[in-house]
Order: structure tokens, then C-alpha cells, then sequence
């Protein structure tokens, strides 16, 4: 087993662009280098984090969550999944690669629901001492194409997917934003690829995280 320190890796990106398959592909790779990985999601990966997500996903009353109450129950959520699972991983050296993190509270929540970057951050370092991912991948793709593939999933859609396709537009300009604003951090793929394509692309971005010792020689 490597003594390599752990790495936080994190997809990225709007539905059915292939986050799942790549966190998949990737975790494979890692593992068959003889890595320790661990693979989450967000919102849930504990036990506290899953009973959250339900209560988002699926919201009790007809009222639905306010605004304000939708982001502090994804934050809530992280600040668990960071507490239990994730820096403990990490201090283990071991990889975690996660479905999703933060820049989705910050594309979903601050910029298409309106709360703004900064409102967003805040309960981040707040919950969460403001963790970042060491890299993160956002997984883009046409619009067309992606609402096409959820249409073949048949997956009945849960609160947020089910929201207009102008708040959707505005989690793909805002994740493309974040993308643009941090390139080193925050780097984005073309997702409407073939996955094996899409995987190896995401390898090499990975090379200086694989071989930090390379880089330097
Ligand atoms: P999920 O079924 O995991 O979606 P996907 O398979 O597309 O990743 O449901 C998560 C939903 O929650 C998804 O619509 C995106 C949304 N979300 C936020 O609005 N904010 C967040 O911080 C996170 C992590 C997810």
C-alpha cells in the first residue's frame, strides 16, 4: 500500500452528466494502483447526512424548504459527512472521491436560488472549517444531450431536478463560472464523451496528484 497522503477529489456538474460512472472509473483506477479510496456522495454518505437528504430530496408538507432552510440542511448534511467520513479518511491517507461537494451548494443554492457565493461560504467554513477538494472535476455537456439521458434513466425526479429548466441553465452558467474562475481547482471536462475517454482525460489531469514526486524531478 502506498504511504502517499490521501487526496479530495470531488465531481462536479448538473444531472446526467456522468459524475457517478466517472467517480466509479476513477475509484477502479486508484484501487488498482493499490490506493485506498473511498467513494461518497452529496448530500448523504453518513448514516446523519442520508436522513437529510431524504428530508431534501423529498420535503415533508406541502410548503416546501425555504431557500435560507434548503441551504443550511446541505451544509448541515456536509458538515456531517466532512466530520464522520471525510477527514478521517483523509487522515488515514486514504483517497476519497465524492459525488459532488461544495460548488454544488454554491451553483444550486447561491447562484440559481439566489442566496449568493458569499452566503454560501459562510456556513461552509462554518459547518465545515471550509474544506476544498484537492481537485475538482465539472462534468459539462450540452443541455439537450444530458436532458435526454435523464430521460432514458427514467429516474423520477426528486425536488431540485424537478425545478424549472431556467434554474437548471443557471446551475450550468454558474458551475461554468466557478470553472472559469479557478481553472487549476476547478477544472472542466467535456462529460458527453465515451466514459473511457472521459476517464483517461481525467487520469492525466491527475498525474501531479498520482506522482507528486514526478512534478518535482
Ligand atoms: P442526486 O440524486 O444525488 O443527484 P445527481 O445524481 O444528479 O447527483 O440528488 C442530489 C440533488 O441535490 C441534485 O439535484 C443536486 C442537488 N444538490 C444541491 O442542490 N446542493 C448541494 O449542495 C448538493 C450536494 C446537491
Amino acid at each position: 500500500m502506498s504511504t502517499q497522503a490521501g487526496r479530495f477529489i470531488a465531481f462536479e456538474g448538473g444531472e446526467g452528466a456522468g459524475k457517478s460512472t466517472q467517480a466509479r472509473l476513477l475509484a477502479e483506477a486508484l484501487r488498482s494502483r493499490g490506493l485506498a479510496v473511498v467513494t461518497t456522495r452529496e448530500p448523504g454518505g453518513t448514516p446523519g447526512a442520508e436522513a437529510i437528504r431524504q428530508l431534501l430530496l423529498d420535503p415533508p408538507g406541502d410548503a416546501g424548504w425555504t431557500a435560507e432552510a434548503e441551504a443550511l440542511l446541505f451544509a448541515a448534511a456536509r458538515a456531517d459527512h466532512v466530520a464522520h467520513l471525510i477527514r478521517p479518511a483523509l487522515a488515514r491517507g486514504e483517497w476519497v472521491i465524492c459525488d459532488r461537494f461544495v460548488d454544488s451548494s454554491r451553483a444550486y443554492q447561491g447562484a440559481a436560488g439566489g442566496l449568493g457565493d458569499d452566503a454560501v461560504l459562510a456556513l461552509h467554513g462554518f459547518g465545515s472549517g471550509g474544506l476544498r477538494p484537492d481537485r475538482v472535476f465539472l462534468l459539462e455537456g450540452d443541455e439537450t444531450v444530458l436532458a435526454g439521458r435523464l430521460a432514458a434513466r427514467g429516474a423520477i425526479s426528486d425536488a431540485i431536478e424537478g425545478r424549472p429548466a431556467s434554474y437548471h441553465r443557471a446551475v450550468a452558467e454558474a458551475f461554468r463560472a466557478l470553472g472559469i474562475a479557478d481553472p487549476a481547482g476547478i477544472v472542466r471536462i467535456d462529460g458527453v464523451g465515451a466514459p473511457e475517454d472521459v476517464h483517461a482525460w481525467i487520469m492525466g489531469a491527475l498525474a501531479d496528484l498520482l506522482d507528486p514526486e514526478g512534478e518535482r524531478r
